[in-house]
């Protein structure tokens, strides 16, 4: 199982500014990448609270902070409940929190739970959280009606074609449930196909597979993505001590526009924005991690 490669490591240990005895939060553990340097940077007695949503996700994590596992604590829960994380634990005020989101490398290829458009036999799933999260990517596929199908591939995918993918997927889903990956890419392949007037292999597109933003779409839908990481930033800022900082890598222009609003916002109240056009990648880490190249760093210090 490939182990996830953390973006733009070396920017957030910068940008949080970390000193031993640093007390932060990491509200998406993932494979502790970013973990497992910030706990070195804030050794010998710095406390990491490592959150993630994903059972497995933490148990990986634990392995991989196995030498420091005495500074951690390790939640797994929603990082939308960070204020009563911070409660039941009596953790901070926290020195510096990283929200790195989205999904991991392993969640996406190993996990069989449908987030990859590469694994045709999986079932659509993507809760991040197994059943904690009410409907799957195939009930929300399955059930929801055209208008708010449309809505979801448009807003969250940003694609041009959402209304003949669900027209397409309406029609099918007529016909019998839609539940694998591979039915669900052959449905957008075959509009793609339509549309470019061809029988033939659809190609990548700028290195992109054409059912990516759909994909992308129902995983945002299936887990709230946006609501969640709104409800979470002022949570996030108010577990600040002053002079803490946060850091929040999305890679998705939805959740950075969020972040980017909320953060104007409360500029010069609650917080000042560090870096106003959001930090992206050099083209050494874009070649060699192409996920790093849509990943967009924001960092605010709390007044
Ligand atoms: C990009 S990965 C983090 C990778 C990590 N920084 C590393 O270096 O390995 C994002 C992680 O956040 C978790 N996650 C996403 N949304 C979440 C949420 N609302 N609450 C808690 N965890 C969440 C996912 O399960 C995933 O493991």
């Amino acid at each position: 199982m490939s182990k996830h490669v953390p973006v733009l490591l070396k920017e957030v240990l910068e940008l949080l500014q970390l000193k031993t005895g640093m007390n932060v939060i990491d509200c998406t553990l993932g494979d502790a990448g970013h973990a497992e340097k910030i706990l070195e940077a804030t050794a010998p007695y710095g406390k990491l609270l490592g959150i993630d949503a994903d059972m497995e996700a933490v148990l990986r994590a634990k392995q991989f902070l196995y030498k420091n596992e005495d500074r951690v604590v390790f939640v797994r829960d929603n990082f939308v409940n960070l204020g009563s994380i911070l409660e039941e634990n009596n953790f901070g005020p926290a020195n510096g929190i990283l929200m790195d989101l989205g999904w991991s490398t392993p969640q996406f290829e190993d996990r069989g739970r449908g987030f990859s458009f590469l694994q045709p036999e999986e079932k659509l799933d993507m809760r991040f959280a197994g059943n904690e999260m009410k409907m799957s990517a195939a009930d929300i596929v399955n059930e929801l009606d055209f208008g708010r199908l449309v809505i979801i591939f448009k807003k969250y995918g940003e694609e041009n074609l959402s209304k003949q993918i669900v027209k397409a997927i309406v029609d099918k889903r007529k016909e019998k449930r839609i539940e694998t990956v591979g039915e669900l890419v052959e449905i957008v392949l075959q509009v793609y196909r339509d549309k470019l007037k061809t029988e033939k292999e659809i190609p990548w597109i700028g290195g992109i597979h054409p059912a990516t933003k759909v994909f992308q779409a129902l995983r945002i839908a299936v887990n709230d993505e946006l609501k969640v990481l709104e409800q979470t930033l002022p949570q996030a800022v108010e577990a600040l001590a002053p002079g803490g900082r946060l850091a929040v890598i999305s890679f998705h222009s939805g959740e950075d526009r969020i972040a980017k609003t909320y953060f104007k916002k409360q500029n010069g109240k609650i917080l000042n924005i560090i870096n106003k056009k959001p930090i992206v990648c050099s083209d050494e880490e874009g070649k060699e991690n192409p996920r790093a190249r849509s990943a967009k760093l924001r960092v605010i210090e709390k007044l």
